[in-house]
């Protein structure tokens, strides 16, 4: 389809609108990233620009997306389920028919800025052309360099199957007319050349801003609250939907503030760091794109994300004595071992855990990855001579709703730390 939105017969602008802020909602309000394998392809990387392009994607996560388990690499197919229906990545390939062999330089650099197909079709957000669009030409012209050459695959993904009027391509040019303008990303003068790397990176290719980043009610990124905490929905294996919380990730109290940078560092590079390990859907973001950056790169970006303000998301709530002490109790028989009496954590080595103490995922304003962590295995894949601590097993048989609610108002209320009131509502839409 190939509307053009001034010649949309069957409806006024405004309804036009409403109906594309409604798909963009659907679409871009949490995507499904089933898991599945990272590329294990190498392009033999004759030519520099080819090496420069993989690593480039490396670091964008082109394969998290468009590598589905069990398909060659970067042919497409991986399924993002919406409210609305199902979308699927595309071949990026070069073969020429099915995959983007055929595509021009000019044609592949406004894809990756402006989300518009070899045709002029637009994209869905789903594809983060919303942070790709920082990226510069010669880093796109080498990423095309890249695809062109990985073994062409034939492969055709299956077609959207997105619900009338939702697989209507046009109407997104009125979600993009009222909320995405792309623009290149401008250094800032004042800044170190180090500190411009990081921005650069964390913005553009990184694109961390399409989780953690809220978005507002018509579904875009909420600039304003840039990095401040999203929600993220991902298919576990099974089919079953499970929300979490892509934490704030500002320098708030909630956020990044007790990390230094080398925690930072050591957790995008690692997966584990004096802060925190990896779980969940960061997981893949740490093993098929953080791991193979340099350290320089993941230095710059931890600079950068020391740097980004505070937006505090997180209220502070008061707990009675009783549900205090109830909480304690708990805390002291179930996780006090490995989380210390203090909430202070181990030394990463021990083999325990992590501080609690101004955790960005104890404090989250939605506590949704608060009540995962505890629910269930929480199960790193960086693996084993790289690990900080060993998995922390899930809680799930043994706690019903209401002491997990308990044991998290305990942690939110304690050593200063900041969150809302948990209820044993929010741990059941968890289950
Ligand atoms: C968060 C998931 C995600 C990431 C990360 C991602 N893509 Fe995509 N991409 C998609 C989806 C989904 C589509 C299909 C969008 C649609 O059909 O409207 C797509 C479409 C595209 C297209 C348009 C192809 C066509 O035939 O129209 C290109 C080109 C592309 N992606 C390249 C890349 C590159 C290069 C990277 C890494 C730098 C990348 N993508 C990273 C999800 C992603
Ligand atoms: C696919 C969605 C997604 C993307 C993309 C993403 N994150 Fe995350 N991130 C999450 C989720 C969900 C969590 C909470 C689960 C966890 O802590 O492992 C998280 C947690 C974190 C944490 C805190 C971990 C903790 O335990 O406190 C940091 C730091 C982080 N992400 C940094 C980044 C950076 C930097 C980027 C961009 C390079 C990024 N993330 C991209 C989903 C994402
Ligand atoms: C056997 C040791 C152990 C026990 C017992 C344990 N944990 Fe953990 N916990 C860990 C480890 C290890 C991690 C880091 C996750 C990873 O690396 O996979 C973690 C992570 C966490 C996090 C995420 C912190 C962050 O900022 O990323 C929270 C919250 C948490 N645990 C709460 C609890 C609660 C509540 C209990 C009791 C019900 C508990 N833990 C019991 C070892 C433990």
């Amino acid at each position: 389809m190939n509307h053009r939105l001034d010649s949309h017969r069957h409806g006024s602008l405004d309804r036009i609108i409403r109906v594309a802020a409604l798909l963009a909602l659907c679409i871009t309000g949490g995507h499904l990233v089933p898991v599945h394998a990272q590329t294990g392809a190498a392009a033999p990387a004759a030519a520099n620009a080819v090496a420069r392009g993989r690593y480039l994607a490396d670091a964008g996560n082109c394969a998290s997306c468009h590598t589905r388990e069990g398909g060659a690499a970067l042919e497409g197919g991986v399924a993002f389920e919406t409210d609305f229906g199902t979308i699927y990545s595309t071949n990026i390939t070069p073969d020429r028919g099915a995959g983007i062999g055929a595509w021009t330089e000019a044609q592949f650099i406004r894809a990756m800025r402006e989300g518009l197909d070899a045709e002029g079709n637009h994209l869905y957000p789903v594809f983060p052309y919303t942070s790709f669009n920082k990226v510069s030409n010669a880093d796109l012209t080498a990423i095309l360099a890249y695809l062109k050459s990985v073994p062409p695959s034939k492969y055709a993904p299956p077609a959207n199957a997105l619900r009338f009027p939702y697989n209507q391509r046009a109407l997104m040019a009125a979600w993009k007319a009222l909320f995405f303008e792309p623009a290149p990303f401008a250094p800032q003068r004042n800044q170190s050349a180090e500190w411009n790397r990081g921005a650069y990176l964390v913005e553009g290719l990184g694109h961390c801003g399409t989780c953690h980043t809220p978005r507002n009610f018509l579904g875009a990124e909420d600039n304003d609250e840039a990095l401040s905490g999203g929600v993220y929905r991902d298919k576990i294996p099974g089919g079953e939907i499970r929300r979490w919380t892509a934490v704030n990730i500002t320098q708030a109290a909630s956020g990044l503030k007790a990390w230094s940078v080398k925690d930072i560092a050591d957790y995008l590079k690692t997966g584990h760091g004096g802060r925190a390990g990896s779980f969940g859907p960061m997981n893949e973001v740490v093993t098929n794109s953080m791991m193979r950056l340099t350290d320089g790169d993941i230095r710059a970006m931890a600079v950068y994300l020391k740097s980004v303000p505070p937006r505090e998301s997180s209220s502070k709530q008061t707990l009675s004595a009783e549900r205090l002490n109830a909480g304690e109790t708990l805390y002291t028989i179930h996780c006090g071992t490995c989380h210390l009496p203090t909430g202070l954590g181990s030394t990463p080595g021990s083999e325990l855990g992590p501080p609690l103490v101004g955790s960005a995922v104890v404090q989250a304003a939605d506590p949704a990855t608060l009540i995962n962590v505890i629910l269930y295995e929480s199960k790193t894949v960086v693996p084993a001579p790289q690990r900080a601590w060993n998995d922390m097993k899930g809680f799930g048989d043994l706690l019903d709703d209401d002491e997990v609610a308990t044991l998290a108002n305990y942690l939110r209320a304690s050593w200063g730390n900041l969150g809302g009131e948990v209820t044993a509502e929010d741990v059941a839409k968890q289950r």
